[in-house]
């Protein structure tokens, strides 16, 4: 049985601003998105902010109605067999909310239990279980609100698997966490792939996604772009070569000329600090590097360097200027 049906899904949100004149708008997060996902497959789901990955996970994991199409997971339809399906999956969003903070990190995962009805007989042993596979046994009986960031995400991690789901919907479970954290997690989350778990992940993370997913969606205004693997999705860019120009003020007709310069398929501006790096996709980007400063003339450049492209230049391509707002 596929884990994850979706057929021609759509969600919209009605909005009203304005104090005195008040007006109504309407909202589209999602516009008619199918895909599959199969038993024991990682899924990433990729996009910039309001793309509608976070109206996608609520509504599979029954905490939101779709206005339009549907949704089945584990074969049950996530309206009409929400009750039954409730108890199957487990959910986990990125931040802070939804610990008590008074609790122990062992007393959260407890109350969870509790209020999944695990029967008594089964926490007291998977308790200890999930507290050993997201490394917060030694840990376990401090309060939460002592605990660092990424513990709070572990721990996070181990109540969204207390009923032992079937299916996992992660996210962006990274978000906010140093390197070392994030790469721990993501080794949490390898290890339940491994062990069999459908997880079905967002992320703002090229990289995270590139080293986790088997298959990954690009969503954009709540549709979707393309879905490959992440290999598939890097050939979009196989022939082209990035040239980064690092520079301290870069005016928006500097990156207008360079947009239109005919080798140009595209430029992503990164705001790092006190500089902006400029990532040019080109083909055979090197040569036209001395054109490319040319047209940049005025900024003041500090490093230019020419790399290889990744999953993040695919996507800035498939995104063009969209991707900005990442
Ligand atoms: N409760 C709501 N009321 C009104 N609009 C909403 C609501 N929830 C989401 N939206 C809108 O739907 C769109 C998609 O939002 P969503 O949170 O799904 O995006 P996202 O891809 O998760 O973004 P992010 O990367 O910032 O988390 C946005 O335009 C958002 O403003
Ligand atoms: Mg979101």
């Amino acid at each position: 049985m596929t884990a994850i049906v979706i057929e021609n899904l759509g969600r919209s949100f009605v909005t009203t601003t304005g104090t005195i004149r008040r007006t109504q708008k309407t909202v589209t997060a999602l516009d008619n998105v199918s895909l599959t996902v199969e038993p024991g497959e990682l899924f990433g789901l990729l996009g910039p902010n309001g793309a509608g990955k976070t109206t996608l996970t609520r509504i599979l994991s029954t905490v939101l109605l779709p206005s339009s199409g549907r949704a089945e997971v584990l074969g049950l339809d996530v309206v009409r067999d929400a009750k039954q399906l409730r108890p199957r999956i487990g959910m986990v969003y990125g931040g802070e909310r939804g610990l008590y903070w008074r609790l122990s990190g062992r007393d959260n995962i407890q109350y969870f239990a509790d209020l999944y009805l695990v029967p008594p007989e089964v926490s007291r042993k998977r308790i200890p279980e999930l507290l050993e596979l997201v490394g917060l046994k030694d840990r376990a009986e401090e309060r939460v609100e002592g605990y660092s960031r990424g513990m709070k995400q572990r721990l996070h991690i181990a109540r969204g698997l207390i009923n032992d789901p079937d299916v996992l919907f992660l996210d962006e479970p990274t978000i906010g966490l140093d390197p070392i954290a994030a790469r721990e997690l993501r080794t949490v989350i390898a290890d339940l792939h491994n062990a069999g778990k459908t997880i079905f992940l967002t992320s703002h993370y090229m990289y995270e996604v590139d080293a986790l997913c088997q298959r990954v969606a690009v969503v954009n205004k709540g549709q979707i772009v393309m879905m490959d693997t992440p290999a598939a999705l890097k050939q979009l860019v196989a022939n082209l070569e990035v040239v980064e120009v690092e520079c301290l003020s870069v005016s928006s007709e500097a990156i207008n000329r360079l947009r239109d310069h005919p080798r140009v398929e595209a430029v992503h501006v990164d705001n790092r600090d006190q500089v902006q790096v400029l990532q040019i996709q080109a083909p055979g980007g090197v040569k036209y590097v001395p054109e490319f400063l040319h047209l940049l003339d005025g900024a003041n450049i500090q490093k230019v360097v020419t790399r290889q492209p990744t999953l993040e230049d695919a996507y800035v391509k498939l995104l063009g200027k969209d991707a900005i707002s990442v």
